[in-house]
């Protein structure tokens, strides 16, 4: 075992804390894990997601956050050698990462995927922030994508994320923008299940499939429970997941097909994604993803699982922790959920809020 400095202690145990309770985050094998990660893509179009982002400034590797253990099994996989689904282990081979964290530079990476730019949720989450007196709190904020533009519409909003690779990149871009937006913005690492914040907010948003992060019903209902204890009088939750196509669940083959053509980053480095569905758990309601990068040809594999609800079985779960739901959407446009309907977008509140009727 490597002597471990006091810095990379505590840096492993914040990780630990963020990442090894993971929900999705499951051991097959030494140096094979799944975690629930990047949602949204397992609908083959992929004509879905977020905008390229990139900031223009220089990308390097030397600071990011590494272990021995994750170099030797980048290296393994570009070698051909690696294993095909992995978080991130320690140099004790312990799990310490999630899918957000265990590929250098993820947040950049994340950033740059073109198909995002296409996402038609940004609009509607600002509309839904314009329209709330008070702080909002987004569960799952990743690089700042909807946070920092509510920030920089005038709203005071709270980014939680567990991956510090996606913070580290949304305080990146945070940095660049005019001190009142900065103002605006808190940003902590907790685990979407138990976080503490001290504070209740008139809205939660949790955009861009946040809980499909969630693998069983017991997370699940920790997540609401949070959600509930930080809700204010009348407040409301909102998030969206994907409306499962079964027809590509049930095409899965689990071959490579490109969802991002190749592009130069800001640092002239080349990219180009694939994904695939390795596995569908029926029992589960689970799929078992990769998105793979090639980074100037190095191949890297974000692997995770994503749980898939429908939406009645929604309706149930949030009714089991207190919520009710007002709205449900078929897409960010505010059309019904249909059979077809690209997403399930809810707008729930307490159950005991006195705030208007609900749909359900
Ligand atoms: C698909 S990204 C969405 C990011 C952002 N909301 C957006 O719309 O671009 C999902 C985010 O959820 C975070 N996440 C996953 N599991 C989590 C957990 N248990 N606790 C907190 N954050 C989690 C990931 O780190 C990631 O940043």
């Amino acid at each position: 075992m490597r002597p471990r400095s006091p810095e990379s202690l505590a840096s492993r145990t914040r990780r630990r804390a963020a990442h090894q309770v993971a929900p999705g985050v499951r051991r097959r094998f030494s140096g094979d894990v799944q975690h629930a990660g990047l949602a949204g893509w397992q609908h083959a179009d992929a004509a879905r997601g977020h905008w390229s982002g990139l900031d223009g400034r220089g990308h390097s590797r030397s600071g990011r956050r590494d272990t021995g253990g994750v170099a030797a099994r980048l290296a393994a996989r570009r070698e051909g050698r690696g294993l095909s689904r992995w978080a991130g282990v320690d140099d004790q081979d312990r799990l310490v990462t999630s899918a957000y964290d265990a590929i250098p530079d993820f947040g950049v990476l994340y950033d740059s995927v073109p198909l995002y730019a296409a996402r038609q949720d940004v609009d509607f989450y600002l509309a839904e922030a314009k329209r709330t007196r008070g702080a909002v709190l987004e569960v799952g904020c990743g690089t700042g994508r909807i946070l920092l533009p509510i920030a920089r519409a005038g709203g005071a909003i709270t980014g939680l994320d567990g991956s510090p690779a996606m913070l580290d990149r949304c305080r990146t871009k945070l940095a660049a923008e005019s001190a009142a937006v900065q103002g605006r913005v808190r940003l902590t690492q907790a685990d979407m299940r138990e976080f503490n914040l001290g504070a209740v907010f008139p809205l939660i948003i949790a955009p861009f499939r946040v809980v499909q992060h969630l693998l069983t019903v017991d997370d699940q209902l920790k997540f609401l429970t949070r959600v509930a204890n930080h809700l204010a009088p009348g407040g409301r939750l909102i998030f969206d997941v994907f409306n499962p196509r079964f027809d590509m669940l049930v095409g899965h083959d689990g071959v490579e097909r490109e969802d991002t053509p190749e592009q130069r980053l800001a640092d002239g480095r080349a990219l180009r994604r694939t994904y695939r569905i390795a596995r569908v758990r029926w029992v589960d309601q689970v799929s078992e993803a990769e998105l793979i990068y090639y980074l100037d040809g190095e191949r890297y594999v974000q692997a995770f699982e994503m749980r898939w609800y429908l939406a009645t079985e929604l309706r149930h779960l949030l009714a089991r922790a207190g919520f009710r739901v007002r709205e449900m959407y078929g897409d960010f446009a505010r059309g019904a959920v249909v059979d077809g309907c690209p997403e399930l977008v809810v707008v729930a509140e307490n159950a005991g809020s006195t705030a208007g009727s609900p749909s359900a």
